[in-house]
């Protein structure tokens, strides 16, 4: 009790708070999402996301090598095809631009992690995770589709699976593609719980992917829901999720909390667009310290429980951090 017992003892200077500090961002631990656009000559800048790009081949395969010179070891990859139609089949196209993408990475940037989203809202004409019938997304065609462009990202080089859909049953029907392929080896990393979030906004700007009528409630969770959450995440793994996520991050660091309370699985965290650019907005406008900011949320999210963040400040966290 006081005055025996004081707490501010332990804050008195840097290197006792240092000695004492219970949370460590790791490095190790963060993820480059990246955009890459078909028939792009050169990188452009999201509006909505400063100092983010919608890169070209040759931009992506630059910001890769830069990513890694600062301690960045993997990066998970949007691709945005020059033609879009109503079941996004350039999702799974050999040569689709994300295959394109991932074997460039895997060549000239030996050592990076290349992680593949699997979803169909880039690709699609609707911007739908999935095959439309009427205003109905149906979930069990919409599978076979996922597992080929699961299979096809491994072909291209995905060392990492990463289902962004929502559908039921996606992981089971992705792991048996993958085994079926010979791809036993590959790990899935499912968007397990993932919300119907206002924060996805930027994103769907980057890659031209707001859907064209409608919403996505009807497969992404409830924002209100939590128990569910770990229904999903209980789910996908039976289904054989190795690595099991809660998107976005912010908003959700109980859910987070929660998740790695209950299984015992590794846990990853979206930090996504919306929170990114409110950052960079309150930044550039001198509201908040973008740096103090950025890593007290990734320090915020790491002691929720996450042990991988998928953040667009990845190399600002890298740098600060080495
Ligand atoms: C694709 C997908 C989305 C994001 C990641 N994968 C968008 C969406 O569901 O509309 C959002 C990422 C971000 O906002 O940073 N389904």
């Amino acid at each position: 009790m006081f005055p025996i017992v004081r707490m501010r003892r332990l804050r008195e200077n840097a290197a006792v708070r240092g000695m004492v500090r219970e949370t460590h961002i790791r490095v190790d631990g963060l993820i480059a999402p990246l955009f890459v656009v078909e028939g792009l000559s050169r990188p452009e800048e999201i509006r909505s996301m400063p100092g983010q790009y919608r890169h070209s081949l040759k931009s992506l395969v630059r910001e890769c090598k830069e990513l890694q010179e600062c301690g960045v070891k993997a990066v998970i990859l949007f691709g945005i095809p020059a033609h879009k139609d109503p079941l996004g089949s350039q999702a799974h196209a050999p040569k689709g631009i994300v295959q394109q993408a991932m074997r460039a990475i895997r060549k000239q940037v030996p050592g990076m992690l290349v992680v593949g989203d699997v979803c169909l809202c880039e690709y699609t004409s609707h911007g739908h995770c999935g095959v439309i019938e009427g205003d109905r997304l149906l979930n069990d065609p919409t599978l076979d589709i996922l597992a080929r462009t699961a299979v096809s990202q491994a072909e291209a080089g995905a060392e990492l699976i990463a289902p962004s859909d929502m559908m039921d049953g996606r992981v089971a029907a992705i792991r048996s593609a993958l085994d079926d392929a010979g791809f036993t080896h590959i790990p899935i990393m499912s968007y397990a719980a993932k919300y119907a979030s206002g924060f996805y906004g930027p994103f769907r700007d980057a890659a031209e992917s707001a859907p064209a009528f409608g919403d996505r409630s009807s497969y992404q969770m409830d924002p209100a829901n939590v128990r569910m959450a770990l229904a999903e995440v209980d789910l996908d793994l039976q289904e054989g999720a190795d690595i099991v996520m809660v998107k976005p991050a912010l908003a959700y660091l109980d859910v987070i909390k929660a998740v790695k309370d209950t299984f015992t699985a590794p846990v990853a965290a979206y930090n996504v667009s919306g929170e990114y650019s409110m950052v960079k907005a309150a930044g550039a406008n001198g509201w908040i310290d973008e740096k103090r900011v950025t890593l007290e949320m990734l320090t915020s999210i790491t002691r929720a429980g996450a042990d991988i963040i998928l953040t667009y400040f990845a190399k600002d966290v890298a740098r600060w951090l080495s």
